[in-house]
């Protein structure tokens, strides 16, 4: 069964490497497609690949993987017993001189990505879902969500699979005042570690439903 799902992800992960449907593939060097076990409990969902992470060709390892990093062993779980992907699997970037600074992808890009994001959770069917920031809510949830409103959420998603919403790292390196930061840190920390908890303890769900509130609300 694991070995089924190891494959397929393979086969999507092939397919998406030659992915044109929208033009971010142009400047990207590559398709970054998610990583982690087969059997994995919970899929963590980032926006889309980085500069770092576009040369790599793995989500998550540029300075917000770092941090995304520490705040995961911090809260007691294993990174490499979950899956980790992103909204988008181009990197969107502007050149600033030698620098490709990131660009935030729009609705039609987060939307021709999905299908690649609904194949991953398809064939994994993990326990929880975690949406890392708005774009992965809002790929998630097939429209706008408000993170300050909706964090620390567990909601049932479209496949009936549980869901989770909390900040992206990224949003805590952006913050200029080191107090700030230190504080958003411990709050990103404390999501992790209900988010794995709530993994531990929860069984897949099955019954389709909407990406609707099962504990807290969606706007
Ligand atoms: N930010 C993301 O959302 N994903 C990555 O893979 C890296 C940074």
């Amino acid at each position: 069964m694991t070995d089924d799902k190891s494959a397929k992800i393979e086969s999507l992960r092939r397919e998406a490497a030659e992915c044109r449907a929208c033009p971010l593939w142009k400047n990207a060097t590559q398709t970054v497609f998610g990583e982690g076990p087969a059997d994995a409990d919970i899929i963590f969902v980032g926006e889309q690949p980085g500069d770092r992470e576009d040369r790599v060709g793995r989500p998550f390892v540029g300075p917000a993987g770092l941090m995304f990093d520490r705040a995961l062993a911090e809260a007691g779980i294993d990174r490499n017993r979950t899956y980790v992907t992103n909204a988008v699997k181009h990197f969107k970037f502007e050149r600033r001189g030698k620098l490709r600074l990131h660009k935030k992808p729009n609705a039609g890009e987060i939307n021709v990505c999905k299908r690649w994001l609904m194949s991953e959770i398809d064939v994994l069917k993990p326990r929880l879902i975690v949406a890392l920031g708005a774009t992965a809510a809002q790929s998630l949830a097939g429209r706008p969500v408000a993170i300050g409103r909706n964090r620390g959420e567990t909601l049932t998603l479209a496949n009936g699979l549980r869901g989770f919403v909390t900040v992206h790292p990224s949003s805590l390196l952006r913050l200029p005042d080191e107090g700030e930061k230190q504080a958003a840190y411990a709050l990103f920390v404390e999501d992790l570690r209900a988010i794995g908890e709530f993994a531990a303890e929860s069984a897949p769900a099955g019954a389709p439903g909407a990406f609707a509130r099962a504990r807290g609300s969606l706007p």
